[in-house]
């Protein structure tokens, strides 16, 4: 009698109410070990700060993260293939590099489920080869470096040498530098590419120690940034080519290990530590009671994904059944974060970014990235051809 009872109802309760229990699955594609490991662990951590701070629930859904590690784009593929046939995720988080992010746009694409690109930085994944169903909350590739090089032509001197992984995140980061560097009058002195994961630098940097430029710009990330940077330094090269990169390079994740070796680099990122608003305040005190450390550029990438989902599910009373309905829905989400205003291109559904131009110093808050200024509002210049408007 009973079971008849709540059979009945089970059958009376509302669509809507039945959607709000059901748990909200997100599936994390993102790099748990080699070079980029950190990165996948810091964004998956500022996630759960956010998570947390909501109980786990959103709009009355118990939040289920499934992690897999994206390790190659094959393999990558295949985890994402289990994501949707076998795991149903109402979101897709990822990936980190921007090789897995070409691999799986067209998958994401057909199979019409939302990805929250929570760092790779392909162009082509908001311009050419963008989708109704993939944003970014992270900066596409040519936004991370091209403020930087009309900058450093101006403060730092007229010639560099560049340097980045063999792979297109290193291709497009140093081409939009080199692009701003050159049309401001600079000239590259040299330009070399090495295999991802490399801990030995020496061939480059005889090769910057030969030309001796005015700076070495480079993009290099996770443990590749650490090696480069630290190496740099064994070389005897700081003191006579000033250090330059996409943020990444001495990033809150890689400073301490390369500690005084970072000291003088000047780079271009959306985030660090230093910044004082009252989200970023709020944030460090969450994210290092959660995880006993700083948080990173990564983890604000991870905490504004994860703000994006609980803005989206607010806004839809939990229900995250209709693919082109979120889509409308998270284009026009706009709020705080630790990184300042964030807010999407509803053109191409990149993340508009202020890129601070820093240094790293000791200063007030120990050996951190420092603001020199501030290039306010920079959106990807890419067109995208299908997002209905
Ligand atoms: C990328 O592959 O797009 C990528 C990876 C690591 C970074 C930035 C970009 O830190």
């Amino acid at each position: 009698m009973a079971a008849g009872v709540s059979a009945a109802a089970g059958l009376t309760f509302p669509a809507v109410l039945r959607a709000q229990v059901k748990p909200l699955k997100i599936g994390l594609l993102l790099p748990y070990s080699k070079v980029y490991a950190v990165l996948g662990e810091s964004i998956t951590n500022g996630m759960r700060a956010v998570f947390e701070a909501e109980g786990n629930r959103v709009a009355g859904r118990p939040v289920e993260l499934l992690r897999e590690d994206e390790e190659s784009p094959p393999v990558a593929l295949r985890k994402l293939r289990k994501f949707l046939t076998s795991d149903h995720v109402d979101f897709v988080v990822g990936p980190v590099s921007s090789a897995v992010a070409a691999a799986i746009r067209d998958p994401i694409h057909q199979a019409r489920v939302i990805l929250l690109n929570a760092n790779a930085g392909d162009n082509a994944l908001t311009r050419e080869r963008c989708s109704s169903y993939i944003f970014r909350t992270s900066f596409s590739n040519w936004q991370t470096s091209y403020g930087l090089g009309a900058w450093v032509k101006q403060r730092v001197g007229g010639t560099a040498y560049l340097t980045g992984p063999d792979y297109a995140a290193g291709y497009q980061i140093v081409g939009a530098f080199k692009e701003s560097f050159v049309a401001a009058g600079g000239t590259v002195v040299g330009e070399s590419y090495v295999k991802l994961g490399s801990t030995d630098y020496a061939a480059i940097l005889a090769q910057i120690g030969a030309a001796t430029p005015a700076l070495s710009f480079s993009f290099f990330a996770g443990s590749d940034a650490v090696h480069f940077v630290k190496q740099f330094a064994e070389f005897g090269l700081k003191g006579k080519v000033r250090l330059a990169g996409a943020g990444f390079l001495v990033s809150d994740d890689v400073l301490e290990s390369q500690g005084e070796a970072a000291v003088g680099a000047i780079t271009t990122l959306h985030y660090t530590r230093t910044l004082q608003n009252p989200q970023n305040l709020e944030f460090r005190k969450r994210y290092q009671a959660l995880t006993g450390r700083p948080p990173d550029v990564y983890a604000v990438q991870g905490h504004d994904t994860a703000r994006v989902i609980l803005e989206a599910l607010r806004q839809t009373g939990g229900d995250t059944a209709d693919p082109d309905r979120l889509s409308r829905v998270i284009r026009g989400i706009q709020f705080d974060s630790p990184r300042g205003r964030f807010r999407f291109d509803p053109a191409t559904h990149n993340v508009i970014n202020d890129m601070y131009v820093m240094e790293v110093r000791r200063g007030e808050e120990g050996l951190a990235n420092y603001v020199l200024s501030v290039v306010k509002d920079l959106k990807d210049p890419g067109h995208c051809p299908n997002i209905a408007a």
